[in-house]
């Protein structure tokens, strides 16, 4: 097993505000920390209050940054600008806007109400152009430069059962992320996103993994290099995208998950589960059949 190290220079996020949204929990948190790690302040926001400001203190200790903690649920157009007004009153600029917030879980998709696919896409879709369109409309008056890191997945392109609304929601982030990145250049507001694959986390085990699952399917197995991300390596590479060295990355999407998506779409993939000797005797009657 690796141990994933901090990668970018000292002071590299130096006075910016980030904001991301379900920052207090998973690897929302684990992104602020790092972003605290490098210099930057941060705002993060959902629902529970509670955990939020539990998150932030226990942050502002490890690292000696500033978090501060608001209640908004990006669902609400109204609270992003109240959250918005806050920050500003706070910090008195925002240079970057992390969605990262999300609702999720397994369900054969005939035993979902039109509540509970509503419930996945109002957070995942409906709450990341809710946060990105406040901040655009901002960042493009006040003529400052900013980024967005939208966080995907790869079914965002694939498609999965199971998890359709989700699906769809991505799906749409990162469509979003592809448009803005071309129609808000000219602003100076860059767009990107990450694709993880698995990286283990309460909010996503819990929904996405429960135990009698986990029992059956071993979601490691499908990951080439063996293993799920350490979240070491998602805030390096966020870090990376929300800072200046990333000032010509525009519209990407970059994936990080041990190479899983194409290990499930490549055709012959599954054969490295042919053992040596029967490569051997496959060979010999393949050559055989071509003389
Ligand atoms: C079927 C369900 C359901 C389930 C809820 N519903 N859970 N239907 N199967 N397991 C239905 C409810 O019955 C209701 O519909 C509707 O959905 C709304 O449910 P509520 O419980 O009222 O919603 P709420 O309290 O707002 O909770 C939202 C939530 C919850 C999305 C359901 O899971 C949540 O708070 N999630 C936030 C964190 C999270 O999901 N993190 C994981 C992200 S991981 P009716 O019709 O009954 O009213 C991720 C990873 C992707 O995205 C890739 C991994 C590799
Ligand atoms: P997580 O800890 O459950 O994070 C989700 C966060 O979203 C929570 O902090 C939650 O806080 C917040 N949230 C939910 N609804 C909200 C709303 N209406 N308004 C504001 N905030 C809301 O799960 P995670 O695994 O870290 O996921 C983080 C991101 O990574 C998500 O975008 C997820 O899709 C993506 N991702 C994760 C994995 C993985 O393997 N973990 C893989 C691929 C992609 P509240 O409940 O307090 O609102």
């Amino acid at each position: 097993m690796i141990k994933a190290e901090p990668m970018l220079k000292e002071g590299a996020l130096k006075d910016k505000t980030i904001i991301v949204t379900g920052g207090g929990t998973g690897l929302g948190r684990s992104m602020v920390k790092y972003f605290l790690e490098l210099g930057a302040n941060a705002v993060i926001c959902s629902r529970k209050l509670d955990v939020l400001e539990q998150t932030a203190k226990e942050l502002e200790d490890e690292t000696g940054g500033t978090v501060l903690p608001v209640a908004c649920d990006v669902r609400k157009y109204n609270e992003i600008e109240a959250m918005l007004e806050t920050t500003l009153k706070r910090f008195g600029r925002v240079d970057a806007l992390v969605n990262n917030a999300a609702g999720n879980f397994v369900s054969p998709t005939e035993r979902l109400s039109h509540k509970a696919f509503d419930v996945v896409t109002d957070i995942v879709l409906k709450g990341s152009y809710n946060c990105t369109l406040a901040l655009g409309k901002h960042w493009i008056e006040q003529k400052q430069e900013a980024n967005i890191l939208n966080i995907v997945t790869t079914y965002a392109w694939t498609g999965s059962g199971y998890v359709v609304p989700s699906a769809c929601a991505k799906a749409g982030v990162l469509a979003m992320t592809r448009s803005l990145a071309s129609e808000w250049a000219k602003y100076g507001i860059r767009s990107n996103a990450i694709a993880p694959g698995p990286f283990p986390t309460e909010g996503a085990w819990t929904r996405l993994f429960p135990k009698q699952l986990a029992d059956k399917l071993d979601p490691v197995k499908r990951i080439p290099v063996g293993r799920f991300g350490e979240h070491q390596e998602l805030a390096n590479l966020a870090a990376y995208l929300v800072s200046d060295y990333a000032s010509f990355v525009n519209g990407e999407v970059v994936t990080i998950d041990g190479g899983e998506w194409l290990h499930g779409a490549g055709e012959f993939n599954s054969f490295d589960q042919i053992p040596q000797e029967m490569w051997d005797a496959m060979e010999k009657q393949m050559r055989g059949k071509g003389q």
